[in-house]
């Protein structure tokens, strides 16, 4: 699910062509219409669909989301830059089943702008997290970090692409992971294990 760009979305569908990710996009959801993401995944052949989120109740909103999803038989719901928080509802009909990228080493950062926040903050490190969604933002048990280095000459927007480059490598493998099942939630925890 994505409001925008989509170059995460467009990461992973890569990988899985080039083989690298055992994976299926059954369908890609944005609730806007302009997402460059959408016209990304029609490009690749992909199911595409928006659901215009302006104006709309959220439950009834997010109703309309799971429908979709259930329709397309998804088992792991991917958070790719979809900026709305999502239900209880919706959260309970995909436990543990919902991953979500963020631009910083939570639980520093939260929210907007996480990698102008860093480098405003003046961190030496940031990075990016990807996480299970619980019913708060940015929050949820951590799945997969990397840590970018923030240098003298960077500006926020060097830093944003450099955090961008990674998530682009650790939300792939995070899906890997969890699709694999190799894993165990302990509390905040995830272990890996060898399953
Ligand atoms: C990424 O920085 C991601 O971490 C954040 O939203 C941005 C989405 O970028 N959640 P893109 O649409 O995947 O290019």
């Amino acid at each position: 699910m994505l409001s925008g760009r989509g170059s995460n979305f467009e990461a992973i569908a890569r990988n899985i062509r080039e083989g690298k990710l055992d994976a299926e996009i059954s369908v890609v959801l944005s609730n806007r219409e302009n997402a460059v993401g959408l016209e990304t995944a029609r490009g690749l052949g992909l199911k595409a669909v928006c659901i215009p989120s302006r104006g709309a109740d959220r439950i009834e909103y997010d109703r309309l989301l799971l429908r979709e999803l259930k329709a397309a038989e998804v088992d792991l719901v991917i958070l790719a830059g979809f900026m709305r928080m999502l239900s209880a509802e919706f959260i309970d009909a995909f436990p543990q089943r919902i991953l979500n990228i963020h631009p910083s080493l939570l639980p520093a950062f939260p929210g907007l702008d996480a990698q102008h926040q860093a480098w405003s903050y003046g961190v030496r490190y940031s990075g990016c997290t990807v996480h299970f969604v619980d019913a708060q933002m940015d929050s949820g048990p951590i799945v997969q970090q990397a840590v970018v280095a923030v240098e003298d000459r960077d500006t926020a927007e060097t830093l944003a692409a450099k955090i961008l480059a990674e998530e682009h490598r650790i939300y792939s493998e995070a899906i890997a992971l969890v699709l694999r099942g190799s894993y165990a939630i302990e509390g905040r925890r995830v272990k890996r294990g060898s399953a």
